[in-house]
């Protein structure tokens, strides 16, 4: 199994219209998605046939080293400036949804939609990451392997329902730590020289034994279900090669889709308009 074309044209979409390329909406109901990753908080906003119309993207300084999954007073203020942001681009927001890593609970799982409501936007639904993500890449079966700043999380899927699900403290961070301490640079430095293209092929081998690290996590995870098919999401995903270090050490088919970095947050705002889609037509059906 690969990405099905229309997987990788939605994200596309989204992609130019993250540069607000896109119309300013004119009057129709829009459904916005928000993921507070550690590393970049992304707000995606879709229309009622789930097609991107806007979305932010900023830097975040939760550090997943202070112990923080989720920086609220930090992620209020981001938010806050993406929301007034894309309604001055006119797409007055209102209803968003929200989602959490896989295997948080209770008030900490909460927690990302108490940000939401903070900043004065309505929480139509929260949903685990893994799942918003299937909802993009429209898969029932496989591993959602997001690799993302500070940690991977591994989702099993069956019957398009997540089964098995693990979050393990590795990440773009770590990726940052080798280059850091190779090139005697800081952190800072490491992040532009990792996401540079021109110098990707260069440094791959020093960090391909992290890649190789993450796969054998993945691996072990993976033990005693039926997967065959791995597919890549989060930022640290976008580095090429990657898919080839998780394809021999997993031994498993890799499938990475275009920008692997929006997937989740794309998959958000699907999921809050699958929710209002669904209250719609319990409130049809109730009358
Ligand atoms: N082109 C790229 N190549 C390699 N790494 C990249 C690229 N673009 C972004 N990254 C890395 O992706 C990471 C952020 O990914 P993502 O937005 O999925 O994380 P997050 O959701 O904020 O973090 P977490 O899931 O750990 O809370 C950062 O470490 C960043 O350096
Ligand atoms: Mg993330």
């Amino acid at each position: 199994m690969t990405i099905s074309e229309s997987s990788n044209q939605l994200i596309k979409d989204f992609e130019a219209a993250l540069n607000l390329d896109g119309h300013p909406h004119s009057g129709q109901p829009l459904f916005a998605g928000v993921d507070l990753g550690t590393a970049y908080i992304v707000t995606a906003v879709v229309d009622s046939r789930g097609t991107p119309l806007a979305g932010a993207l900023t830097r975040s300084r939760a550090s997943i080293r202070d112990g923080l999954v989720l920086d609220y007073v930090g992620s209020i203020t981001i938010l806050r400036q993406q929301v007034e942001m894309l309604r001055r681009s006119g797409f007055p927001l209102q209803l968003a949804s929200a989602a959490f890593p896989p295997g948080t609970t209770g008030k900490n799982a909460q927690a990302f939609g108490n940000v939401l409501q903070a900043v004065g936007l309505d929480v139509a639904g929260l949903t685990d990451e893994p799942t918003a993500a299937s909802l993009v890449l429209d898969i029932d079966e496989g591993a959602v392997v997001d690799i993302g700043g500070g940690t991977t999380g591994i989702s099993v899927i069956q019957n398009g329902e997540v089964v098995y699900t693990a979050d393990e403290p590795t990440g773009g961070i770590h990726v940052d730590l080798v280059l850091a301490g190779h090139y005697r640079i800081d952190e800072h430095e490491a992040e532009s020289i990792k996401t540079d293209s021109v110098r990707q092929a260069e440094i791959f081998p020093l960090i391909q034994p992290v890649f190789q690290k993450m796969a054998s996590i993945v691996k072990q995870h993976l033990q005693g279900y039926p997967v065959k098919t791995l597919y890549l999401v989060g930022g640290t995903s976008c580095f090429p090669g990657i898919e080839r270090v998780m394809e021999a050490e997993t031994g498993l088919t890799v499938a990475r889709p275009h920008n692997p970095l929006l997937v989740t947050p794309l998959g958000i705002a699907l999921s809050c308009l699958k929710e209002n889609a669904v209250e719609l037509r319990a409130e049809t059906e109730g009358k």
